[in-house]
């Protein structure tokens, strides 16, 4: 049997498109998935555009495949779709010639079909649209995890922050049907899953583009009301976060206490030269509402350091911030010029040294701050949905809570991970570390 490989550079969005693909290529070609990249008859790449580095591991991973295509594995077909091929179209063959079909963030669903004449036709095949027809959730998937799903609810984004190729790449903000989500949520309910991540680069202003109601604290309602265990959802502006909002969370069964709420800079000249249309003062009094509402959310954000302009004062509010909203988790990104982006064409760029001194100072304090909030968990008992074994020892069995954290705890006697991954247990937790927490199963 032919087999296929998918290697996923992005954020949660690329990951839902790639399980797409997946299914598609098993669905409709009868493809099954192979152990590397080097032996599979299909190699498909779905890319991010958001920073250099995510290129450079694109570039230097199809690199390697140009020995197997030029020694072993001549008729291998390599397919570059999502962000990078979307903003590239052809000129991506310019620098990476060993490619045969680039696609789009539009038209994954388009990818068996160019599949299939590129194994009869041996061409070149390039296919880019400009705008979304339908939304790829539409198609069949092979899911990562069998209990967990990526549901978007919208795709696309409409804010145009200063630094960000995201709404070049993904076009404008289109919010899917509730009726369709529902619907979606109901099949997977019946299929087993237990977690829903409910998709969008801001989820917070769905239903924007469809007037009126519903909107994001109504579709997280019905959500809910599915018969889902878990939902999570990702990404939250924090201009869009409604009380209503903060309210359907805090009294919502089923609805994790666990918010990603990238803040970016914790300066006001920095927020507004990245058009975020927030202050730092805003930004904390939502945070402390956030608390007031759940005393035990888990709270996780993005900073970007060294954006043109940043000031060792402004870095020092970006810190102060950091360590006002106490953290579980921050996500810490050195600027990356993106062409095309305003951002792109400004002077006073920070130097890459002073970059890294100030990341290392942010790196710090994120660290005290996870752990200081583990710590807190010391004594408590934790739901945790089991995911699997720990990489390192078989015994170990590791899931996550519903703040998203990882749980590490010893296998009961008896247990396997097959028969375990996809059940909550109680976990009482009696160690902390800064990026896990350990424990051992209750009853
Ligand atoms: N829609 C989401 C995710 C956007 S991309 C949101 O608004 O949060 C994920 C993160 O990448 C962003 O939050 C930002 O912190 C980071 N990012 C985006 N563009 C960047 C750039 N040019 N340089 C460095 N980091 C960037
Ligand atoms: Fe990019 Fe801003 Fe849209 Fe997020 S909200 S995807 S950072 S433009
Ligand atoms: Fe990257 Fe595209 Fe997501 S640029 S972050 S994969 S939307």
């Amino acid at each position: 049997m032919k087999t296929y490989f998918v290697r996923t550079f992005g954020c949660q969005m690329n990951k839902h498109d790639s399980e797409r693909i997946a299914g598609m290529l098993e669905a409709d070609l009868g493809l099954s998935e192979a152990s590397s990249p080097e032996v599979a008859d299909v190699v498909v790449f779905n890319t991010c555009a958001v920073r250099e580095g995510a290129e450079e591991r694109l570039r230097g991973h199809v690199s390697s495949l140009k020995a197997a295509k030029t020694g072993d594995n001549p008729n291998v077909i390599i397919a570059v779709g999502g962000c990078i091929g979307q903003r590239d179209g052809e000129t991506l063959l310019s620098y990476l010639p060993h490619v045969d079909i680039v696609f789009g963030t539009h038209n994954v669903g388009r990818l068996p079909a160019l599949i299939a004449s590129a194994r009869e036709s041996r061409d070149v095949t390039v296919e880019v649209l400009a705008e979304a027809t339908s939304f790829a959730s539409e198609l069949p998937a092979i899911r990562e995890r069998a209990w967990h799903a990526w549901v978007p609810i919208t795709v696309g984004c409409d804010n145009f922050c200063t630094y960000c190729i995201v709404p070049h790449v993904r076009g404008r903000e289109r919010s899917r049907p509730l009726d369709e989500i529902v619907a979606e949520i109901a099949a997977l309910v019946a299929d087993g899953v237990v977690e829903v991540t409910l998709l969008g680069q801001n989820v917070n202003s769905y239903g924007r583009d469809l007037y009126g109601e519903p909107r994001f604290p109504q579709v997280l309602k019905h959500v809910a009301a599915s018969g889902i265990s878990r939902v999570r959802f990702v990404t939250s502006h924090p201009r869009d976060l409604s009380d209503e909002t903060i309210a359907v969370m805090a009294t919502t069964p089923g609805i994790c206490h666990s918010l990603h709420l990238p803040v970016q800079s914790g300066s006001n000249r920095i927020l507004h030269a990245m058009n975020r249309h927030y202050t730092r003062e805003s930004y904390l009094a939502l945070v402390e509402r956030l608390y007031a509402a759940m005393p035990d959310l888990a709270l996780s954000t993005d900073v970007i350091v060294g954006f043109p302009g940043e000031t060792e004062d402004d870095f020092e509010q970006t810190l102060e911030v950091v360590r006002k909203c106490t953290y579980d988790q921050a996500f810490t990104f050195l600027y990356s010029p993106r062409e095309g982006t305003p951002a792109a064409s400004l002077e006073n760029a920070v130097p890459r040294d002073v970059m890294q001194e100030r990341f290392d100072r942010l790196v710090t304090i994120v660290q005290s701050s996870a752990f200081a909030k583990n710590q807190r968990l010391i004594g408590t008992v934790q739901t945790v949905l089991a995911e699997g074994t720990s990489r390192r020892d078989p015994n170990v069995l590791t899931g996550r809570t519903e703040g998203n954290k990882v749980v590490h705890a010893p296998m009961p006697e008896g247990a396997s991970s097959a028969s375990l991954a996809g059940t909550f247990l109680n976990v009482s937790i009696n160690e902390a570390q800064t990026w896990f927490l350990s424990g051992h199963i209750e009853g």
